[in-house]
């Protein structure tokens, strides 16, 4: 059984310099991508505060579509480019949203959801696997700090996925 520590820090940097090994160990010896992605997402989920949904969508080729989460059921399929995730996807960098009601772009499925921070998932030889998408119920939830510590976390995720 893998043990999940508590947090202890409250600084955003701490926060994730104490997640980062976690998620390490809950995806070392693993390359099953839907395992450590339901890992990886119910780790973070348990994890950070004030977030309502996290998780991956994945490129199947045409379009993202959900795979694993914690939150309320997601939108399916997402055009690229279309959505804060699609924009992650076609742009291939990472996308924050301080207030998702304001942004022209947005793809509604979980109505609590106010900011939002998605990172575009891309394999060694360049290609796109997918995002990762994580939702606040609070405004501007995410900030540099939040953009330094998810690629950090997603690069290990990438990493276990060899
Ligand atoms: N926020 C996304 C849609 C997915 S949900 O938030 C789970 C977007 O606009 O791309």
């Amino acid at each position: 059984m893998f043990e999940v520590n508590a947090i202890t820090a409250t600084d955003k940097p701490g926060i994730y310099a104490e997640l980062l090994p976690q998620v390490r160990g809950v995806l070392h010896g693993e390359k099953n991508l839907v395992a450590n992605a339901a890992n990886f997402a119910a780790l973070v989920y348990h994890a950070l505060p004030d977030i309502n949904w996290c998780g991956f969508y994945l490129f199947d080729g045409t379009e993202l579509v959900v795979g694993p989460f914690q939150g309320r059921p997601a939108c399916i399929r997402i055009a690229l480019g279309r959505g804060v995730c699609g924009i992650a996807a076609q742009t291939r960098s990472t996308q924050i949203v301080d207030d998702v009601a304001a942004h022209s772009n947005h793809v509604y499925c979980d109505s609590a959801s106010r900011s939002e921070i998605v990172v575009p998932l891309l394999r060694a030889d360049g290609s796109l696997l997918g995002v990762w998408d994580v939702d606040s119920p609070s405004l501007a939830r995410f900030d540099a700090d939040d953009r330094a510590g998810m690629e950090a976390l997603c690069a290990a995720f990438m990493e276990a996925a060899g």
